[in-house]
């Protein structure tokens, strides 16, 4: 591949593998079991990435299972939602450079709830940040938080650079985070909101009163992702690989940090950037499954809402909750289920809203960042209003 005889995009991107390879001291490469390529939304590749996908479309093939991450539409919906034409347009050439290649256009950053599931010790390269956290965190597989290029390179070569947590000797607890407070719903953001700042690239050992459920594991690893570089944490009794994550391990190696109900209300404060009401709730941070959509449509049920609405999933999810009778409750309230996209990659800042309202940490760390929106961080019962 290397040497340049199965092409020059196999080449091109073994050179990349083997340059990450370098840098991270890897000693060889591992054949990876399926990728997840960020890089998608025409908002944050713009037109040198798009140049740059169709040239490689021409001629390169992934070897192994690869879907997309969200895109900056709603590729089958997006006139409705009030985005342009002109960005469309690019947006659909993205897509259609990927698909070209192989990669399935599934344009989600939950794809191990749309056929992207990977097993038990199975090595990836995945770049969407709470992808990698979950499918590391919580299904064991072993990726690291590549970036869209190398996820790419990795799948059109089938292979990754062994280094980083793809090695035993990196999953190790470097944070026990004793929590001394009960958790529910929007209190798993705001706490991988407060640990990620902590322990920065680290990774934390949680010890939990009671048992959250895989919606709960999802928020706290997007938010452990967004305001730290975490890929990889564990929660005592719940992980699959809590009970190595401390194995070897002295006096010392490990710090230890404290958190109480105080300091989770505190971290739901900080992560608000307005008092104001909402025009706009968006849940689905990341991507919701078909559990949360059928919550949200029993707490809609028979009511009209205030605000607008917009569920983000894929377009897996959207066809289950078609089929329950989800999406006809929510719309008849008044919102949507919009898929492929989601608040922090669409170019929301073009339509009319200006206080986005999220129940998600990761969403609220960036809705003012990327789209220059005000944000209100709540638990979705106390975001919504009703006529
Ligand atoms: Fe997914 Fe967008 Fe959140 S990509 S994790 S819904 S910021």
């Amino acid at each position: 591949m290397y040497q340049g005889d199965y092409g020059p995009a196999v080449e091109k991107s073994m050179e990349i593998l083997v340059a990450l390879g370098d840098i991270y001291q890897a000693e060889k490469m591992v054949e990876i079991s399926s990728a997840q390529i960020s890089g998608v939304s025409y908002k944050t590749i713009g037109d040198a990435g798009l140049e740059f996908l169709e040239e490689m479309a021409q001629t390169a093939r992934v070897r192994v299972p690869s879907t997309l991450n969200p895109a900056g539409v709603d590729l089958d919906h997006w006139e409705e939602l009030g985005f342009s034409r002109e960005f469309t347009e690019r947006q659909l050439r993205i897509v259609s450079a990927y698909q070209k290649m192989g990669i399935t256009t599934t344009c989600t950053c939950t794809p191990y709830l749309a056929s992207n599931l990977p097993t038990l010790g199975s090595h990836l390269a995945w770049s969407e940040s709470s992808a990698v956290c979950y499918v590391n965190s919580v299904i064991g597989a072993r990726s690291n938080r590549e970036g869209g290029p190398g996820a790419l390179s990795a799948a059109i070569c089938g292979r990754t650079p062994l280094y980083g947590y793809h090695l035993e000797s990196n999953r190790k607890a470097s944070l026990v985070v004793e929590v001394e407070t009960n958790l529910r719903g929007a209190d798993y953001g705001a706490l991988g909101y407060l640990v990620g700042k902590v322990v920065g690239g680290g990774v934390p050992y949680f010890q939990v009163p009671g048992k959250p459920g895989p919606n709960d594991l999802k928020s706290l690893g997007a938010a452990l992702a967004s305001s730290g570089a975490v890929a990889l944490y564990h929660v005592q009794d719940v992980t699959p690989e809590y009970h190595l994550a401390m194995r070897g391990l002295e006096v010392g190696d490990v710090d230890l940090m404290t958190v109480e109900e105080s300091d989770v209300k505190d971290a739901r404060e900080k992560l608000s950037s307005s008092t104001r009401k909402p025009d706009l709730v968006c849940l689905g941070c990341p991507h919701a499954s078909l559990d949360e959509v059928s919550k949200i449509a029993s707490f809609l049920n028979g009511k009209t809402l205030k605000n607008d609405l917009w569920i983000c999933t894929s377009i897996l999810v959207k066809a289950a909750a078609d089929r329950m009778g989800y999406t006809e409750i929510i719309e008849k309230a008044g919102g949507r289920i919009v898929t492929d996209t989601c608040m922090v990659v669409a170019p929301i800042e073009e339509l009319e809203y200006q206080v986005i309202g999220v129940n998600s940490a990761k969403a609220a760390n960036y809705v003012p960042s990327m789209c220059g929106l005000e944000v209100v961080y709540d638990d979705l019962e106390n975001l919504l209003y009703f006529k």
